[in-house]
């Protein structure tokens, strides 16, 4: 049987991808980033994943505003990088795993979460960037992945809530699925920024740390938190976070922290990421 056996959580800031494209990683201000990822690129490649589940958000490059699907599975074969409006990234396609996504789906929607399944579709920096912060720049990455999209793009979003039964129920897909795979879910986006406005370039460092507290120890606090709570305290992108939570919920209720890292400012955000082993 397939085992979900850890998450992680990584930012999907788009200028981080942009450093890599651009040989900037040695920077004075990108070198602190990268050096936070360096334990979390050992782990990765020692534990060598089957798969991993990508939860992250389009940021309308393959959904228009035409379309908004609120959760969205990728069952195709591969996975293009889109193009954001420079050109697409040069980094490797994303080669999927329909077999499993495909269960994914079934069970998921049998399970009463109607996902909208997408069988073409490009990635954009939500999906390519958190790969480049875990696996580096590979010729191919490591392993297939399945993207799952949420929406935090458009008002109204699904809660915490729902998104932390998401992961409930991709648990209980993937454990259903009878073939041995190792399966690694990451959860994406945050931690607080505000993009535009008044309050752009806001971050709660305060709201952050707690909320990584709570990420691993009390999760079903985090669940509580509404889409108006992660606008005043995390900023109008903060709600990025409620991504996090579907990662969390595929996780058990005990998990063990491997790693935290938490740098202020990556572009306009504080970039978080957390790595939980189950238990
Ligand atoms: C930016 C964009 C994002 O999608 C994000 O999650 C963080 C930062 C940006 O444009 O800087
Ligand atoms: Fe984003």
């Amino acid at each position: 049987m397939a085992e979900l056996f850890a998450g992680l959580t990584t930012s999907h800031v788009p200028a981080i991808g942009a450093a890599i494209d651009n040989g900037k990683t040695n920077e004075p201000y990108w070198q602190p980033v990268f050096k936070g990822f360096e334990f979390s690129k050992a782990w990765l490649e020692k534990l060598k994943p089957d798969v991993a589940i990508v939860v992250y958000n389009d940021h309308a490059s393959a959904f228009s505003l035409e379309i908004i699907p609120t959760f969205a599975i990728g069952c195709a074969e591969e996975f293009p990088p889109a193009d954001e409006g420079w050109g697409a990234r040069p980094v490797p396609v994303v080669k999927g795993h329909p077999d499993l996504a495909w269960h994914i789906a079934q069970s998921a929607i049998l399970d009463e979460f109607d996902m909208t399944i997408v069988n073409k579709m490009e990635v954009d920096h939500g999906l390519t960037v958190p790969l480049n912060l875990m696996c580096g720049t590979p010729k191919e990455w490591p392993f297939p992945v399945i993207p799952i999209c949420v929406n935090v793009v458009q008002y109204p979003p699904p809660t915490g809530h729902r998104c932390y039964m998401l992961g409930q129920a991709i648990r209980r897909a993937v454990e259903s699925f009878d073939k041995d795979l190792r399966v690694l879910v990451f959860g994406t986006g945050g931690m607080s920024h505000q993009l535009q406005g008044p309050r752009a370039g806001l971050t709660n460092q305060q709201f952050d740390y707690a909320f990584l507290d709570r990420l691993t120890q009390d999760p079903q606090a985090l669940t509580k938190i509404t889409p108006l709570e992660y606008l005043r305290e995390a900023g109008s992108e903060g709600i990025e976070l409620v991504m996090w939570l579907v990662m969390r919920g595929a996780l058990n209720d005990k998990v063990e922290e491997i790693y935290r890292f938490h740098h202020i400012p990556v572009s306009n955000t504080a970039l978080g990421h957390i790595i939980l082993e189950n238990r």
